[in-house]
C-alpha cells in the first residue's frame, strides 16, 4: 500500500501527529504546501492533517476541492484542536458541516486529535482573532452550552497532544 501523510501546521501539533502516523505506517510525510492534486495520483492512501482555526481545517481544500480526482483512493483527514474530543456535537456536527459538503462525506474518513495552544507562542493576528471570536460569542444573548464552552476555550493554554490517539487511524489505514 502506497501512502502519504500531508499536513498544514502553524504551531507544530499537526506536524507531530503527521510524523507519528507516517512513522507507524512506514510511509512518506510532508507539508502540503505546494502539493497539487495531480501529485497525489500515484498514492493509494492519502492522509491529510490540519489544525482547526475557527472550525476550518487548515488547508483541507486540497482534498475537498479535488474530490473528483481523489475519490477512488482511501482518503483520511485528521484535525487537531483544543476542543475536548468528548464534545461530539462539535466534531460530528459543526466541524463536519463546515468542512465537508454532504456529498463528499462518504469518501473521507475523519479523525480528531487534541492539539496544543500555548498562548505565549501565538502570533499577534491569532491572538487578536481569538479575542474577537470571544467577543462575538460572548455577545450572544442566550448562548448554548457548546457556545459557552467555546468562549472558555479561547483562553485555553496547554499542550494536549497524545501519540497514543493515532492507533485507530493507523489500524484503519493498514486494514
Ligand atoms: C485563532 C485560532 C482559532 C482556533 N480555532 C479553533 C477551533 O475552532 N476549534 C478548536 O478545537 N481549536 C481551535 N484553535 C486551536 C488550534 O486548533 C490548535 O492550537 C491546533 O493544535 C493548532 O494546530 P498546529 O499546532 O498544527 O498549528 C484555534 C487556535 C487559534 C490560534
Amino acid at each position: 500500500m502506497n501512502s502519504i501523510v500531508l499536513y498544514k501546521s502553524k504551531y507544530g501539533s499537526t506536524k507531530a501527529y503527521a510524523e507519528w502516523i507516517a512513522e507507524d505506517l512506514g510511509c512518506e510525510c510532508r507539508p502540503a504546501k505546494g502539493v497539487k492534486a495531480d501529485d497525489l495520483l500515484l498514492y493509494d492512501t492519502i492522509i491529510y492533517g490540519g489544525g482547526l482555526y475557527a472550525e476550518n481545517i487548515a488547508g483541507a481544500s486540497l482534498i475537498t476541492k479535488n474530490i473528483e480526482k481523489l475519490k477512488n483512493k482511501k482518503l483520511v483527514v485528521f484535525t487537531t484542536g483544543i476542543t475536548p474530543l468528548a464534545v461530539r456535537e462539535y466534531y460530528d456536527g459543526e466541524v463536519l458541516d463546515r468542512n465537508f459538503k454532504p456529498e463528499i462525506r462518504p469518501y473521507i474518513k475523519v479523525y480528531n486529535f487534541m492539539g496544543k495552544m500555548i498562548l505565549s507562542e501565538l502570533s499577534a493576528p491569532h491572538r487578536a482573532a481569538l479575542k474577537m471570536l470571544k467577543k462575538i460569542m460572548s455577545g450572544k444573548e442566550n448562548p448554548t452550552d457548546l457556545e459557552k464552552m467555546l468562549i472558555e476555550l479561547c483562553d485555553a493554554d496547554g499542550d494536549f497532544t497524545d501519540r497514543s490517539a493515532i492507533s485507530e487511524l493507523v489500524e484503519y489505514v493498514k486494514n
